[in-house]
Formats: C-alpha cells, structure tokens, sequence
C-alpha cells in the first residue's frame, strides 16, 4: 500500500524542479568565462534540476569558412568530454549533440518562419559576427532561431547562461509568445539564469572585451584556457594589463584589476569586499599569484579529468549516444504538438 504513495511523492518531486536547458558551441577549447559563466552553475545545481545539455555542432556551421569537418568532430566530442570533467554527471543529466536530434532543425525551421526578420537583425551578436565580413551566411542571422528550437523542444524553464546570451533567451520567449499567440498555447516561456559573480569575464590582455573563444585563438594572453599548461596559464596571468599604479586601491580598481578581483571571487566564493582588504596596499604581482593558484587549483583536477575521458572516445560516444536517445525521446513529443499546431505532418 505504501508504495503507490511513495511513487506519486517521487513524481511530484521531479515534477516540481525546473526544467533546464543549455549548451555550447563546439567552436574551440573552453575558457574560464565559459566555466564562470555557464559551466560552473550547471554543476552547481544538478541535484535541484531536470536537465539538459547539448554541444551546440549545428551552431557551429554558421560561420562555414571557420569550419574544417574532422576537427569539428573533435571538438564536438571535446566539449562533451569537458562538460563531464567539470563535474556534469550524465546520470543526472542528459547531455547529447545537437545533430544527434533531427527535432532541432525541424523545429528551427517552423520557428523562423514566425520570427520577424527584424527582430534577428537587431541582434548583437549577430552584429558583432556580421562586423566586417564580406558575405555572411544566413545561418548566422537565423541562429537564434535555431538555440529557440534548442531551448523550447525540451519546455526548458530555465536556460543558465553568461550575461551575453541574455538576448537570445528573451528573444527566444518572444517567438515563444508570438508563436502561442498565432497557433495556440505550445510553448514553456523560458528564462535566462545568470551567475551572480562570473556572468561577464573580461580578456586578459584587454579588459574591456568579453572573453571570447575567437579571439582567444589569434590572442594569446587573452583568455585563461581551461585546459591550458600551467606554464600558459602562469604566462597569462602574470601579464594581465592591470593600470600604471604599483599598488592596489580598491576604491580605485581599473577594470583589469576588477576583472582579476573577479575572477578570484567568483573562484573562492571569498567576498569581493575581503579580498579587497586582503590584498590594499599590495603590488599586483601578489594579487596576480592569489588568482593563478585559484585557477591552477580548479583547472588542473578539470584537465586530468578531460584527457582520461578523451582516451576512451567509444565510451563517450556511448554516453551521447544515450543522451541522444533520451533527449529524441522529448523533443520528438513537443515537435508532434508544434506541428499538430501549424497544421503540418498530417
Ligand atoms: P560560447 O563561448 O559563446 O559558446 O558561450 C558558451 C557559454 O559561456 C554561454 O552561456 C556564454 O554566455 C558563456 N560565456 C562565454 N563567454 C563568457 C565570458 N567572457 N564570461 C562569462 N560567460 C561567458
Ligand atoms: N548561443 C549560445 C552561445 O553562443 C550557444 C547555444 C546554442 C545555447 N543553443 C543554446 C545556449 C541553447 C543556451 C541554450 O553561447
């Protein structure tokens, strides 16, 4: 007799917690604003969500002359390999390529068509990648179409991301109402999650550009490369522009020195306000030392995690393979009604 009972109290429970969903693109190797920012709070919550994570390969396309195949297959798999080295556990969570789910495109493309072009072009980063390039492929205008398929297949009602994607998740709740508006209700009306420290981590050597994975190629010195050497992260952080004072002034921080007081934040969970007292009147190469050890101390056990995964590459396909066959089994749920909605797939 008891049992029934405890089965509903169970199903109550995972009823309750929030769906969520994020992801990544498989471009290049992580950085830490990718752990700060995403990462980091993915892990952090796992026991209190039901979630889901892809490797974003499809969004990896939208700059086709970036592209070369057999390398974005290794990276598909990288990233996957890193998800689970910074602690994503597949038990708790389903994680899984993108292109493992044909739901997707399907989805994107009955999404684009109620999405006003307007609206895509008024996005910035869109902009930002648009900035200077001869011709751009229509896949970049119309990747957020593509992450709002991503995020509304699976009823996600939370999508943890760093501050720069806060666009697209609202963007992706007005094609959501747009779309429940014209065809009826369909859609979960997501919302953005960000970190309260790490949301925005700056570049190293230039402090007021984000981060970013494409300049951390050209770059180095820019980014603190989560599987970088010791050596490398040693060099990257020591040189850090910081300002032409010797001493450190909390009241008075540039923002390389407040992206470093960051970055240790974010790290040690120490508040801002102690570090500050901490290191007031000391030279920066002190600070600078306190943030490499933080780093070396959480990237390191990360790093050796990632490259014992990536020596059993079948094993991961396995784990995807399952995340694949999980996250089908939901999107191809909600693409039924998305159809029956517009009237399509009689
Ligand atoms: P991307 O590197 O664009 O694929 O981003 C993957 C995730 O990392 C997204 O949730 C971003 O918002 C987050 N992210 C990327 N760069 C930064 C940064 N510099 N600071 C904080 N979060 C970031
Ligand atoms: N556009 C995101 C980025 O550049 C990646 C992404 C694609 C994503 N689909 C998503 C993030 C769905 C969250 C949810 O970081």
């Amino acid at each position: 007799m008891t049992e029934p009972a405890l089965a509903a109290t169970a199903a109550d429970v995972s009823s309750q917690r929030p769906r969520v969903l994020s992801g990544m693109q498989p471009t290049d190797a992580l950085h830490l604003g990718n752990y700060l920012g995403a990462l980091r709070q993915w892990v952090a919550r796992q026991d209190e969500q039901d979630a889901l994570f892809c490797v974003v390969d499809l969004h990896a396309l939208t700059i086709p002359e970036a592209v070369d195949p057999a390398e974005l297959r290794h990276r598909s798999r990288a990233v996957a390999a890193l998800y689970f080295a910074c602690g994503l556990d597949p038990e708790r969570n389903v994680v899984f390529l993108q292109s493992h789910v044909p739901e997707h495109a399907e989805c994107s493309w009955i999404l684009t068509c109620v999405t006003p072009l307007g609206w895509l072009y008024r996005m910035t980063q869109f902009k930002s990648k648009a900035e200077g390039r001869e011709s751009v492929g229509a896949g970049l205008l119309t990747y957020p179409v593509l992450q709002a398929a991503d995020i509304l297949l699976y009823d996600a009602d939370e999508v943890p991301v760093g501050e720069d994607q806060v666009q697209h998740v609202e963007l992706t709740r007005d094609i959501a109402t747009r779309f429940n508006r014209l065809f009826g209700d369909t859609f979960v009306l997501p919302r953005a999650v960000i970190p309260g420290a790490g949301a925005r981590i700056m570049g190293l050597d230039d402090p007021t550009e984000k981060m970013s994975k494409s300049v951390m190629i050209e770059r180095p010195g820019h980014a603190i490369g989560l599987l970088d050497r010791p050596e490398v992260l040693k060099k990257t952080i020591m040189s850090a522009v910081t300002d032409s004072q010797r001493e450190f002034r909390f009241e008075h921080a540039s923002p390389g020195v407040r992206n470093l007081l960051t970055i240790l934040h974010a790290l040690s969970e120490e508040p801002l306000e102690s570090i500050g007292a901490r290191f007031e009147g000391r030279g920066y190469g002190d600070l600078k030392k306190a943030v490499l050890e933080a780093v070396l101390e959480r990237v390191t056990p990360i790093r050796e995690h990632y490259e014992a995964l990536m020596r059993d590459p079948a094993e991961l396909d396995r784990i995807l393979g399952r995340g694949a066959e999980a996250a089908r089994e939901r999107a191809a749920a909600t693409l039924a009604r998305v159809k029956a909605a517009v009237g399509v797939g009689i």
